[in-house]
């Protein structure tokens, strides 16, 4: 597995002053610990796409993290156009090869969860990803008026990093589709028939939580705490 970690966001909502992904949660650069665990779980190669006036920090904030070749390129102005400077940087792989989209923001996805996402595409599972229940009661509203409630029961909340076979990935992002997940534009594909196949989920973990507002970073810390306590940090 070849690991896609975009970092590039500006973190406008965390409000820290500089990129998100440079922010230090539980000690380290969210950067930092998201290469180390997608290391931990087996990447053969790391491509960071990072915030493009910012590149030093992110190869200051790396160094020595050797497990495995660790690539850095500039990101794009969207999350999507991140992704496909990523891709760019893989084309020496082949079609059938696993690739992993992954979140700084989410940097303390366990090993075992990245894993388990990789694992799971092949055969007619085009692209697989970790996801959590949604156990909140989900309301639609017109601004603050209430004017229905979803049905929760087949909703699930998806989180990264979401693995494809690589010729998947690359067709999903052939022309300039923006989405906040690389799934919505596969599930594109597979709804016009272009693509054949099934998106899988895995069991999703508390601790892929995307870091987005400051008290994100707070239970985060906290959960962190919480497993390093256990012996499963
Ligand atoms: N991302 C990226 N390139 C962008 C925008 C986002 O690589 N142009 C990455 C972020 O670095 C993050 C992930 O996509 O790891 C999810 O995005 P988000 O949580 O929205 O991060 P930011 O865009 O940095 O945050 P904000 O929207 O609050 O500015
Ligand atoms: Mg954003």
């Amino acid at each position: 597995m070849v690991a896609l970690l975009v970092a590039a966001g500006s973190g406008v909502r965390l409000g820290a002053g500089r990129p998100k992904a440079l922010v230090e949660v539980g000690g380290a650069p969210l950067v930092a610990t998201a290469v180390r665990r997608l290391q931990a779980a087996g990447a053969a190669r790391v491509v960071v796409v990072g915030p493009p006036d910012d590149l030093e920090a992110v190869r200051d904030a790396l160094d020595g993290l050797d497990a495995c070749p660790v690539v850095i390129v500039p990101g794009g102005a969207t999350r999507s156009a991140s992704v496909r400077h990523g891709l760019a940087e893989v084309t020496d792989l082949d079609d059938g090869d696993v690739v992993a989209v992954h979140d700084a923001a989410r940097a303390f996805t366990p090993p075992d969860v990245i894993r388990a996402a990789a694992a799971a595409v092949g055969g007619d599972v085009v692209a697989a990803a970790p996801a959590l229940a949604v156990s909140d009661t989900i309301k639609r509203v017109d601004g603050s008026t209430v004017v229905g409630t979803v049905d929760r029961a087949d909703l699930v909340a998806v989180q990264t990093p979401q693995a494809f076979r690589l010729d998947v990935l690359r067709r999903a992002h052939s022309g300039d589709g923006d989405a906040t997940d690389d799934l919505a534009l596969v599930e594109g594909l597979l709804a016009r028939g272009t693509v054949a196949g099934r998106i899988v989920t895995v069991p999703g973990s508390v601790l892929a939580t995307k870091v987005t507002v400051p008290d994100d970073v707070r239970v985060l810390e906290a959960l962190i705490v919480e497993a390093a306590t256990e012996g499963t940090p």
